[in-house]
């Protein structure tokens, strides 16, 4: 495999192209990454139309989804990048967290995959995979950013801020006490009637939105603490909706998921900029799908510019479950010759 270790990229002497198996919420994904950092294919087979009858992911529903889909996406992943599975030099697959048994369709192919072609499997932590995302090539990432920074981690089951020392060398400064920001979007949706996924429906509404239409609670604002709490402004958004006559509709649906989505985004931006200082770092990376939200990335851009700080966040596509991120994590890993057993098991709590 590797051969030397500088600042965040791994010196290899020949091209290392990892196979990342992803299965750990609602999308069946596989890519090839080469060396890390150059994706060669990246396929995502969303089960949102499936869920969003539902109003949200039901966790049979989505591993029987991911037994039907697994095989063929991965076909796909290997056919996209051109290469055959001789090619491969590892298989890396999120061994958690998430639902279990829609991590163990992918942990079970993976060591499937890993004996038959005497490969090795590694298991990578899904909010690792998210940390790694921004080291794959992008057009709109130059460089990779420099260690040590600060990640804002934003997805739907996780919010967190994290020093990142270096390639798997983390420190939680802090987290949320209740729901995720992804959770809150999408609980919101929810009561707005917004269907499922509610923060890509609330991101949408909000560009016509005005969002000081509507007051709506910034949690834990006067605390010298980087925790954040949402279930205050859920509480809100249902007290405000149960004291309405009709659910707003047309430009006053817009006006509130504006609003909400203000509220969301205000304490992401007062809560990074707070732990940037107090940790005396200059970069920071956002990650996780709520990273897709275009009111949080133009308000990093914002305060990156005011502040002076370096930003760095994903192409939409890669802040969302991906297979990409997966294969990088994974690399890394198998760089510095760690293996997964042929035993290795899925932890739906796995820890950062
Ligand atoms: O990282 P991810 O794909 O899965 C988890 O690891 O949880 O994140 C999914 C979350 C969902 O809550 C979804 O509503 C949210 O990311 N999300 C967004 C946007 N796109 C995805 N939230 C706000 N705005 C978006 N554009
Ligand atoms: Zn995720």
């Amino acid at each position: 495999m590797p051969t030397s270790c500088a600042r965040s990229s791994i010196v290899y002497s020949v091209p290392v192209l990892v196979l990342g198996i992803e299965t750990s919420c609602d999308e069946t994904a596989a890519a090839v990454v080469e060396n890390g950092r150059r994706v060669l294919s990246d396929v995502v087979a969303s089960q949102i139309l499936v869920h969003a009858q539902f109003g949200g992911v039901v966790p049979e529903v989505a591993s029987r989804q991911h037994v039907a889909t697994i095989v063929p996406v991965i076909q796909r992943a290997i056919a996209a990048a051109g290469i055959g599975w001789a090619d491969l030099h590892g298989v890396a697959v999120t061994s958690g967290p998430g639902l279990v048994g829609a991590l163990l369709v992918g942990v079970e192919t993976a060591k499937a995959l890993g004996y038959a072609l005497d490969r090795p499997v590694i298991g990578v932590n899904h909010l690792a995979g998210h940390l790694a995302a921004v080291f794959l090539d992008d057009p709109a990432l130059p460089s990779p950013p420099p260690y040590p920074h600060l990640a804002l981690l934003v997805s739907g089951g996780h919010t967190a801020l994290i020093r990142v020392e270096g390639s798997g060398r983390h420190m939680l400064l802090g987290a949320t006490r209740d729901d995720a920001a992804g959770e809150a979007f999408d609980k919101v949706g929810k009561m707005l009637g917004l269907g499922y996924p509610g923060g890509v429906q609330i991101d949408r509404l909000s560009a016509t939105g005005d969002r000081d239409a509507f007051t709506l609670p910034r949690a834990l604002p006067g605390r010298d603490d980087i925790d954040f709490s949402f279930s205050g402004l859920k509480t809100a958004v249902s007290t405000l909706l149960a004291r309405r006559a009709s659910p707003p509709e047309g430009p006053e649906l817009a006006n509130l998921a504006a609003s909400v989505q203000a509220a969301i985004v205000d304490v992401l931006v007062r809560k990074s900029r707070r732990a940037l200082s107090r940790e005396g770092l200059g970069a920071l990376v956002v990650c996780g799908g709520v990273a897709a939200n275009r009111g949080l990335r133009a308000a990093m851009a914002t305060a990156a510019r005011e502040d002076g700080f370096a930003l760095f966040i994903p192409p939409a596509k890669r802040c969302t479950d991906n297979a990409a991120m997966i294969a990088a994590a994974g690399t890394q890993l198998l760089a510095r010759g760690e293996r997964s057993s042929v035993d290795l098991a899925v932890d739906p709590g796995l820890p950062l």
